[in-house]
């Protein structure tokens, strides 16, 4: 593992009158003692489970990998959210480096994008997998019902060897369906929630199935967790992540902008890691606080374009983490062509790793100079072990993070709330109090006059 995590920006700003010290830091150390005692209390035990992941055998994946990897070359997986997002990110991330056998997820339930996707697969050649922790997701069932129907039609006799079923042990729809029918199954650990289950058989099955190295993977993790562990609040990069981003008050957002196309699902990964754990109504008292930071994904340079003038003079609402990859296994060099003119020839000889991390650096400087607080996560390489290590780190600055804001990071209400509404909307049995409450705000609002259809 090699990742160079520089807070300076986050401290010493020029211009920035409610800029934090590593004074301020330290002043607030009860803070991270207070996240240190219950992370510590309650890790490697419901719910969190995540803190044990490294360690975990994962022989079983390799075996089955090992037994389907000259039958197929791709792998469709259904899931969404936390059961989704994971396995895109770590695909997306090392696909760039290793010729990869074909990974698609889908994570919704748009039908064009569906219909992309199996436009997209050899069905011959393709291995499903459907993942879900509860076993009862809207979205995800749609879609196994879907799969199941497609392949008992076009491959009657061996239909069951070419779906994998991925969810908790005990509980759930699918896990029943498990037991009548015998499909092939891998297990989400019930010790570990969705959006921090990307180190488990939900993210792993299909990283070893593309031909990554999930024990790498896992040994990033692991040495990362040592980090994170530190009792010294100045060495642990995650509770200075948790803590920088908590003390600045005034910075309700915060984007994460990778240098980087492989690395950009690994934003939206933590996009969903930081927005569902700390977006919380309560506290762990029950009181209404309504906390939680909007995080941003952004990616450089393209953003430059798009959105860097908002972030060096918009409102001062924003603290961002920027990514750059130091070594480039692939790179170009721009080509020595119109060597005489001045406008372009700066570029001439220069790889194009080489402009896009100057970029990078740019924008550090420019938002610095604005007073806009950052820092930088810098990747020694695009490799298993960095994006082990990337993993475990946010998952445990999240969880700090939570804790310092005194609410419970593991849980998710809000979309639960959304999941029951859909059930309702779709007619599900057990539901109906709420369909009818939502037809009683559906006809209000036509009867609002609010709505204007033009045709
Ligand atoms: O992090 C979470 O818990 C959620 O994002 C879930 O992963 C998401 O709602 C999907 O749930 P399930 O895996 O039960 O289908």
């Amino acid at each position: 593992m090699n990742l160079t995590i520089d807070f300076t920006n986050l401290f010493q700003l020029m211009d920035m009158p409610d800029g934090i010290t590593q004074n301020d830091l330290m002043d607030s150390v009860s803070l991270c003692d207070k996240a240190n005692k219950i992370f510590s209390e309650k890790k490697s035990s419901e719910p969190l489970g995540f803190y044990d992941l490294p360690d975990k055998e994962v022989e079983h994946i390799l075996e089955y990998v090992e037994k389907i990897k000259s039958k197929f070359d791709t792998m469709v997986v259904f899931g969404i959210g936390g059961s989704a997002l994971g396995n895109k990110a770590v695909y997306s991330a090392l696909k760039a480096q290793k010729t990869l056998k074909k990974l698609f997820v889908y994570d919704n339930v748009d039908p064009y994008f569906l219909d992309d996707i199996m436009k997209a697969i050899n069905p011959e050649k393709t291995v499903f997998n459907v993942i879900t922790k509860s076993g009862t997701t809207a979205e995800t069932m749609a879609s196994f019902m879907f799969v199941i129907d497609y392949l008992k039609k076009t491959f009657p006799k061996d239909y069951k060897d070419r779906l994998i079923t991925t969810t908790d042990k005990e509980k759930g729809f699918l896990r029943k369906l498990i037991k009548d029918e015998g499909f092939q199954d891998f297990i989400v650990p019930d010790d570990v929630g969705g959006r921090f289950s990307v180190l488990t058989d939900v993210g792993l099955v299909s990283s070893a199935f593309v031909g990554i190295d999930i024990k790498a993977m896992l040994k990033g993790a692991s040495d990362m967790r040592k980090h994170c562990d530190e009792k010294d609040l100045l060495k642990n990069p995650a509770m200075i992540i948790a803590l920088s981003h908590i003390l600045y008050k005034t910075k309700n957002i915060s984007v994460m902008m990778p240098y980087s196309n492989p690395l950009y699902d690994l934003s939206d990964w933590y996009r969903q890691l930081w927005a569902e754990s700390l977006g919380k109504r309560y506290d762990l008292q029950g009181d209404e606080v309504f906390c939680g930071q909007t995080p941003v994904q952004a990616l450089g340079a393209t953003d430059q374009h798009s959105q860097v003038q908002l972030y060096t003079e918009g409102p001062k609402d924003k603290i961002f983490t920027l990514i750059m990859v130091e070594n480039y296994t692939k790179d170009f060099i721009i080509p020595e062509v119109y060597t005489d003119r001045q406008e372009v020839n700066y570029l001439c000889k220069k790889t194009f790793s080489q402009l896009l991390n100057a970029e990078c650096i740019a924008t550090e400087y420019a938002l610095t100079q604005a007073g806009r607080p950052n820092m930088m996560i810098k990747f020694s390489e695009i490799n298993e072990e960095n994006i082990g290590a990337f993993i475990y780190l946010y998952e445990a600055a999240t969880v700090y993070a939570g804790y310092m804001l005194n609410i419970n990071p593991l849980d998710q209400p809000g979309v639960e709330a959304g999941k029951i509404a859909t059930y309702a909307l779709m007619d599900k049995e057990g539901f109906e109090k709420q369909k009818n409450e939502i037809n009683q705000y559906l006809n209000k609002k036509k009867e609002s006059g609010n709505i204007l259809c033009l045709n």
